[in-house]
């Protein structure tokens, strides 16, 4: 792992490792892919305004995120399928975030389920949350999140409905994959893949199966799933999570001023600046580009937190700059995870920091409280 220098080391890994159908479904971004580019074009834009002759021996990557101690201000996003791109990956990168210091949280759409994870690992973790038309269920969910103890609920309100992703269509995407003559030679082709899911504990997805009679049938079951996700979601359902949910609530997926502040409104501990990674509203700005405003609106009324592009310690030392408390990662962990397993996770954690400290150091700046929109060049 060691000559694995940065993500994009991880991520050409990762491609050669992963059959062809799960990386298209992590890369991709939902129609043209205008905002999937722009997350990343945009972090790229922001020059950093190199600073000389500081005293930066007292460097520290330590912050809290949630009131709680993290080594650094960065968590692992939700990821759907997590244990698809590698053999029980949601206990790996649960595993990996936890010896690292940093939060981790499982999707609703994990393989692994809520109680797998639980039995896994030692410390809580997050749990998020997507609001199905079944409440009965998304009751169930909420109080299996918290007997297993997690430490915070991320409600996912970005995803009435799906984005299309057209290689998702074009590859037939489902899980297990479909069994098509080029998933087989693909499979045929990635024998470490291959083993690691066939050894894995599940299958189909652990939230879901075996809650409805025939579950276990992964037609039946992608069926229900896509009739689930519900247009009339409002914010008086958040009202309603809140009053089940006992811990700290993260709003994720807020991209508008004025959402912004109904959110901050809801009693929530924080929210996600967030476009889903690009995979949602296609020509919705990126999401550092609504960073600074909506800053600027809520102030310190709750924790401001960021995805959307984060490849490297500079994206994340980016984001801080410009108004985020901490950041979310997605795709950079799982090409770690599909690169390296936990080790790999671990590694992409490792670039991170190494990047985010020695950004800390070439700018002038000891601690990630310093870093406002000083640091930013021009
Ligand atoms: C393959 C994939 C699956 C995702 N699944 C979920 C999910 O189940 N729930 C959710 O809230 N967000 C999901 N997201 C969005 C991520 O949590 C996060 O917002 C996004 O990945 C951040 O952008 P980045 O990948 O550029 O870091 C997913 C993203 C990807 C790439």
């Amino acid at each position: 792992m060691k000559t694995m220098t940065c993500i994009e080391d991880l991520r050409q890994t990762y491609h050669r490792k992963v059959p062809r159908a799960f990386v298209d479904y992590c890369e991709s971004g939902s129609y043209a892919e205008q905002t999937l580019r722009a997350n990343r074009a945009d972090l790229e834009r922001i020059a950093l305004r190199q600073r000389i002759l500081h005293d930066v021996s007292k460097r520290s990557t330590q912050t809290k995120i949630l009131g709680e101690p993290a080594s650094l201000p960065l968590a692992l996003a939700p990821v759907g399928l997590t244990g698809m791109q590698h053999g029980d990956g949601e206990i790996l990168a649960c595993r990996a975030a936890q010896a690292a210091g940093i939060p981790y949280t499982l999707s609703t759409m994990s393989i692994c389920s809520i109680e797998d994870v639980a039995a896994a690992v030692d410390k809580p973790f997050w749990f998020q949350l997507y609001v199905m038309k079944d409440r009965g269920y998304v009751r169930s969910l909420i109080e299996r999140a918290a007997a297993a103890k997690c430490s915070a609920l991320v409600l996912t309100v970005d995803l009435q409905v799906i984005g299309q992703r057209h290689r998702d269509i074009k590859n037939g995407m489902s899980v297990p994959p479909e069994i098509r003559i080029n998933n087989l030679i693909d499979m045929a082709t990635k024998p470490a893949w291959t083993m690691g899911v066939l050894r894995g504990k599940r299958k189909t997805f652990g939230n879901i199966a075996g809650h409805y009679p025939g579950m276990h049938n992964v037609t039946v079951l992608s069926k229900w799933i896509a009739e689930q996700f519900d247009p009339t979601l409002s914010w008086k359902d958040v009202e309603w999570i809140k009053s089940l949910w006992p811990g700290k609530l993260i709003l994720k997926g807020i991209l508008d001023v004025e959402d912004a502040r109904i959110a901050a409104k809801t009693g929530a501990a924080a929210l996600v600046v967030s476009n889903h990674g690009g995979r949602q509203l296609d020509g919705a700005p990126s999401s550092i580009s609504v960073l600074p405003p909506i800053a600027d609106a809520l102030g310190s009324s709750l924790e401001i937190l960021f995805d959307g592009g984060i490849r490297s310690g500079q994206d994340l030392f980016r984001a801080l700059a410009l108004g985020a408390h901490a950041c979310l990662s997605g795709r950079a962990y799982i090409y770690g995870l599909g690169a390296g397993g936990q080790a790999g996770v671990a590694r992409a954690i490792e670039i991170i920091r190494n990047e985010l400290d020695t950004t800390m150091a070439l700018t002038g700046v000891n601690g990630v409280s310093q870093i406002d929109r000083q640091v930013i060049a021009g």
